[in-house]
């Protein structure tokens, strides 16, 4: 047997987390509250966390200028603003966008980075201390190594990742999704469906991440009713937060594979979310890994009851409802760019760039 397994985020999950918790903010004299327009104030995480440093007379500014899929520009923003104010250290309140910019904030304000630098995975393995606190159930981000951001240049989405960029601490409430539209519970929920079954596809699978991506898929399977009807108790939230979070340990093993590299120009190109451009392609990049690894395809199916790819193919259809409409000519400009992304030699078998066009065909035309 060969594990290497590495996750050393302390994850913290309760009913009042961040206000049962508020010693874990004496980390540091200054934090920069990094977060999105609107969400951390409109759900009460932005107040909790405000509450917990008044308590421990921690200063704070708050940087809240993260867009979705936040762009290079934005984290050297975050990072200027790091140093202005002197911050020791980083608290992160959101979904994946805030969560993703804020670890390259924490690694740009101590490590000296040319912008033409930032994606040539040389990026050091300093950053500022953090907290992560998610806001919604998909991205995994607080237990993971990696900060995704948009890459003009490539015009995808890249991932940088490093030891360093491991939160210190990850605090669970469910109770700051409880205004999530269906949409976004939707999108977010099919994303972490996707980083524990591509974690069980990837090339750098193990067992340790294998058991925790049989749970996280079980309790997934547990909610797809849920997640087509748009009906969730308190109790569903939260095990649509567990479920994520181990997503997130999964990928923080396995990285993703195919479907997020193939993924990333649906939203890069069309503006499709990211955990539903994942979903309109997992079926078929299931189907096509059936074809190499029948037994990991089916121990997958298994952990959610069914028996075939097509069964799943017409649950994730139920729930994630018509595809975009896409012409041939975007999917071979998608499938050249996907063909150089890294996350598709991560796959346990590698689709050359016809197959990955024909995934892509299958999926959406
Ligand atoms: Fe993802």
């Amino acid at each position: 047997m060969k594990l290497d397994f590495h996750m050393p985020t302390k994850v913290i999950a309760e009913k009042e987390c961040v206000r049962n918790n508020a010693d874990v903010f004496k980390m540091g004299k200054k934090a920069l509250i990094v977060t999105g327009k609107c969400s951390a104030k409109n759900n009460g995480s932005l107040d909790d966390v405000i509450w917990a440093l008044d308590k421990n007379n921690i200063e704070y500014a708050v940087f809240d200028k993260v867009m979705s899929n936040p762009t290079v520009e934005c984290v050297y923003e975050g990072a200027e603003m790091a140093m202005e104010e002197e911050a020791d250290f980083v608290i992160a309140i959101g979904g994946g966008s805030p969560m993703d910019a804020a670890k390259a904030i924490a690694l740009l304000a101590v490590s000296d980075i040319d912008r033409k630098d930032l994606f040539s995975g040389n990026i050091g393995n300093k950053a500022l201390p953090m907290i992560h606190i998610p806001t919604t159930a998909g991205t995994g981000s607080e237990v993971t190594p990696y900060s995704i951001l948009t890459n003009h240049e490539k015009q995808t989405k890249t991932s940088i990742a490093a030891p360093c960029l491991f939160p210190a601490y990850a605090l669970l409430d469910a109770k700051y999704m409880k205004k999530l539209s269906l949409k976004t519970t939707v999108n977010t929920a099919i994303d972490s469906l996707s980083h524990s079954v591509e974690g069980m596809m990837s090339a750098r699978a193990n067992i340790m991440a294998d058991i925790i991506a049989r749970e996280a898929i079980r309790l997934l399977a547990s909610e797809f009713d849920n997640l087509a009807s748009g009906e969730f108790t308190d109790e569903d939230r939260e095990k649509l937060l567990y479920a994520s979070m181990l997503g997130g340990v999964v990928i923080s093993q396995t990285k993703t594979t195919a479907v997020h590299a193939m993924g990333y120009s649906l939203t890069y190109f069309k503006g499709i979310d990211h955990g539903r451009a994942n979903g309109l392609l997992l079926g078929e990049f299931m189907e096509y890994t059936e074809k190499f690894a029948p037994e990991k395809i089916h121990d997958i199916l298994d952990c959610m009851g069914m028996k075939t790819v097509d069964e799943f193919k017409a649950e994730l259809h139920k729930i994630l409802g018509e595809t975009e409409n896409f012409v041939l000519a975007e999917l071979e400009m998608y499938a050249d760019i996907a063909n150089m992304a890294g996350g598709v030699k991560n796959s346990i078998h590698c689709p050359d760039r016809s197959e990955i066009l024909e995934i892509y065909k299958n999926s959406l035309l």
